[in-house]
């Protein structure tokens, strides 16, 4: 699903923030990114959304490669992906169903199917009664599973969440990752960063740790080894 070989990425000023990093995610897998502020985790989500080009090293998502993908098909691969940020990024004059409905209008799908589309959506998330709600009405939770229904519009085979939790509390975090298991328990490979190692700890979920650009911990190195196999 996702394979990273030798990855380094280095920015004009900042200089290197990953330094050849290989990792490989099987289809279906869930997987937390942890590490420390700055180590790279964001950086490592915007390469697989095709949002920064490696410096040197290859990202292969679905199939798609950085190395060798041109301008116009990059939509199309991130139709295969959804993503969920720590700000929830909802469009606050646009209503719960209309954030929602938008991620399924950009790709030409009729008015019927969108309806009944986030209607099943919105149950999945659990928030059926806040269709016509504003986001600013909605708690951080609750705006945050707005956010995860969106992400699941398109029928992503891939969920990145960075920092999906940053902003809740306890319980609305507790929410969130059970939704995302859920998600992942029905088929989709889900990549959590988080600095949240309560959350990590009290589960068996595979994590990779980062430190200064570089994987420094990954509790299933030894089942997945960078170079094995041509399966992405
Ligand atoms: N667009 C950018 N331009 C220049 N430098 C950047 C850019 N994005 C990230 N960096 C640098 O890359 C390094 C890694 O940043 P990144 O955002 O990936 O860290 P992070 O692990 O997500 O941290 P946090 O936990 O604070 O979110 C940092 O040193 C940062 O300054
Ligand atoms: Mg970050």
């Amino acid at each position: 699903m996702i394979r990273f070989t030798r990855v380094t990425k280095e920015f004009p000023r900042t200089g290197l923030a990953l330094k050849e990093v290989s990792f490989h995610l099987a289809r279906g897998e869930f997987t937390f990114l942890t590490g420390p502020s700055g180590a790279g985790k964001s950086t490592i989500l915007k390469l697989i959304y095709l949002e920064e080009q490696p410096t040197a090293g290859e990202v292969k998502i679905a199939g798609a490669s950085s190395v060798t993908i041109r301008n116009k098909d990059v939509p199309r691969v991130r139709r295969k992906m959804g993503v969920v940020f720590q700000d929830f990024r909802l469009l606050e004059d646009r209503t719960v169903e209309e954030n929602i409905a938008f991620a399924l209008e950009v790709t030409g799908v009729g008015h019927t199917t969108i309806q009944l589309k986030v209607a099943r959506l919105l149950q999945l998330v659990g928030l059926s009664s806040k269709g016509p709600s504003l986001p600013r009405e909605l708690s951080g939770g609750e705006q945050q599973r707005v956010a995860i229904a969106r992400a699941l519009a398109n029928d992503p085979v891939l969920i990145v969440a960075d920092e999906p939790t940053g902003n809740l509390d306890e319980r609305a975090t507790r929410g969130i990752f059970q939704l995302l298991k859920d998600i992942n328990a029905s088929g989709t490979t889900v990549l959590m960063a988080t600095h949240d190692l309560e959350l990590v700890r009290s589960t068996q979920y595979r994590t990779i740790e980062l430190n200064h650009g570089q994987i420094v911990f990954d509790s299933r190195a030894d089942v997945t080894p960078p170079d094995a196999g041509a399966s992405v």
